[in-house]
């Protein structure tokens, strides 16, 4: 079974199961400043496990598009992905654990084959904030799984979320395939990484909420989140050891042994630089060529993809592929991808444009890198010293993209040798400051902030009504990014706007406020919904049922929420900048004061 197949089998099991279909989300979350990429299929419906009403309604099912960036050093081995499908299954408030877990067997063993008795489960083993999963354990016991194939674990194991600091979160239980290798030793259990049991489903059990003070609160409802990831999947399915020998890396590994002249197998280090590359150009591709995608930076995501460009093409460079090669592998995955995600081949254009930008920028910076290394050579020789520092080697690293092994090689051939334990301590401190870093963004997460997001969300639909009255209705909305302090509205619209229109769209958005118009919330088809019109945004949806958000007279919208209940509750809107976002689309920053 290959890697459509398999989402359609998922998808049509749970719709017989009465769920239904929606899309997969932007990979940029929406709203949500706590962190830079959507990381599994529950993030984007986090408002919804926390009791806002979904109009699809209770039971969803999706595969959605998820990065995650944690072990980007990682990729390269036989298990890690940056950016990968998940698929999964949603009760609402709905059904509970019998349900979730009586479905994921049934799917697992009678949908996909796999062999009953090479099934492993692991089960919640309770703490002080919730107790012993007993009630799962009993339902997969009634399905056939022996006692000794049960395996109760920590919450470091066995519970799932948050996604950020604070929000929807639960014990959970795991499956894996007991792939029939010798255990490694005595204690090999699942949850052991030495391969011989792989995780291939997740139920949570999401009905708790952690608080800012680490509390775990009852939510409103309990609800399923589930998730598999469609390579691993694939992979086992087909009895294939790793996700680069299916159907979807095999075209890509193709391709890059065609540009490089070389075959995958020559050797370790040639296998492992053509899995980055084909990791890392999907990656950046799928960033890019998003709906609300962005262009490589030094800030946040737009970092990310800068350095997965570059890890990319270091190891073009090793392999002999000649700059800028990107866009040829990235043909190649647009094309098996373009029906599943359209928005890829609608952008195009712009993944092409940005993935040969960044290479032809990092041919520079790494003439700059060697400019330095070769000044600083002959001043080591001058004192004889023989070692590059590993200071200087993080630098080279860090500021100019050189991987280690590049400085080593380059050194060697002038006859230097590199600190290589000085160059990993640097590194080593390089990345708790930076996790350090990612944790503090973390703080004060979504569900904290949500009061003032959730303003400045209806303050965003008010801006995007008066900028179509006053500057005309070809604005469009391309992006919008909300914080707790401010919102950023993009939107298609050429020329730069005066003070003077930008005080009239303050002013009428101010008047909607002092009007104190109701906001109302209908749910109808998303035909309906553009007949009514409604202002609708991203082409592709699968839903079939969409809500619609009604400020007083004023404003239509099909949008997912939340919004306040009446407008007049926003205080001040006021635009506090006015700029170019890129050809043809411009930006507004602005904050609500009180
Ligand atoms: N959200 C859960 C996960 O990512 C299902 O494993």
């Amino acid at each position: 079974m290959n890697f459509i197949d398999l989402r359609y089998k998922y998808v049509n099991f749970f719709k017989s199961k009465g769920h239904s279909h929606i899309a997969s989300a932007s990979l940029i979350p929406e709203n949500d400043p706590t962190v830079l990429f959507t990381t599994a299929g529950m993030h984007p419906l986090v408002p919804y496990l926390l009791g806002e009403k979904h109009p699809e309604g209770k039971r969803l099912v999706n595969w959605q598009k998820c990065i995650r960036t944690g072990d980007i050093d990682d990729v390269g081995d036989a298990a890690h992905l940056t950016f990968f499908e998940m698929l999964g299954n949603w009760s609402l408030g709905d059904y509970f654990k019998k349900e979730a877990i009586n479905w994921s067997y049934e799917f697992l063993i009678k949908e996909l084959g796999f062999d009953q008795d090479s099934l492993h489960i692991t089960v919640f083993e309770g703490d002080k904030d919730a107790p012993r999963d007993e009630e799962s354990a009993s339902y997969w016991k009634k399905l056939g799984i022996s006692a000794d194939r049960i395996h109760y674990k920590p919450k470091k194991d066995n519970w799932w979320g948050p996604a950020g600091i604070t929000g929807p979160c639960g014990p959970d239980t795991e499956m894996f395939i007991d792939v029939g290798k010798n255990k490694c030793s005595d204690a090999c259990a699942p949850g052991c990484g030495c391969g011989k049991y792989i995780e291939i489903w997740n139920d949570v059990f999401m009905e708790y909420n952690k608080t800012e003070n680490g509390e775990y609160i009852p939510l409103k409802q309990k609800n399923v989140d589930t998730g598999m990831g469609i390579e691993r999947t694939v992979a086992m399915i087909n009895g294939k050891n790793n996700v680069y020998e299916t159907d979807i890396f095999v075209p890509i590994i193709k391709k890059i042994e065609e540009l490089s002249g070389t075959s995958y197998q020559k050797d370790g280090d040639t296998t492992k630089s053509m899995r980055i590359i084909a990791d890392h150009v999907r990656t950046s591709l799928f960033i890019i060529g998003d709906d609300r995608g962005i262009s490589p930076s030094n800030l946040g995501a737009g970092y990310v993809l800068r350095r997965l460009i570059r890890r990319a093409v270091r190891h073009g460079k090793k392999l002999n592929i000649q700059s800028p090669f990107m866009s040829k592998i990235a043909t190649v995955v647009i094309e098996m991808m373009k029906d599943i995600y359209p928005e890829l081949k609608r952008n195009e254009t712009r993944i092409f444009a940005e993935l040969e930008k960044e290479e032809r920028k990092f041919e520079e910076t790494l003439g700059k890198g060697m400019a330095e290394l070769e000044k600083i050579l002959p001043k080591l020789s001058q004192n004889n010293q023989d070692t590059i520092s590993g200071r200087l080697a993080f630098k080279l690293y860090d500021t100019y993209g050189f991987p280690f092994e590049f400085t080593k090689e380059l050194a060697s051939e002038k006859g230097f040798k590199v600190d290589e334990a000085g160059f990993n301590e640097a590194f080593a401190k390089h990345k708790e400051l930076s996790q350090a870093a990612q944790t503090q963004n973390f703080k004060g997460g979504l569900a904290d902030h949500a009061e003032a997001t959730t303003k400045l969300h209806t303050a965003t639909h008010l801006l995007h009504r008066a900028l179509k009255n006053i500057l005309g209705e070809h604005v469009n909305q391309k992006g919008s990014n909300i914080t707790a302090e401010r919102l950023r509205f993009d939107f298609t619209h050429t020329d730069k706007i005066d003070g003077e229109t930008l005080k009239k769209v303050e002013d009428m958005v101010n008047e909607q406020i002092q009007r104190k118009l109701e906001v109302k919330m209908e749910i109808m088809s998303l035909e309906e919904a553009k007949k009514s019109g409604a202002t609708a945004l991203f082409g592709e949806k699968y839903e079939s049922q969409v809500k619609v958000y009604t400020i007083g007279d004023f404003s239509k919208e099909v949008c997912g929420g939340p919004h306040v209940d009446n407008a007049g509750t926003l205080g001040k809107f006021k635009i506090v900048k006015e700029q170019s976002s890129s050809a043809g689309v411009r930006r507004i920053k602005a904050v609500l004061e009180n």
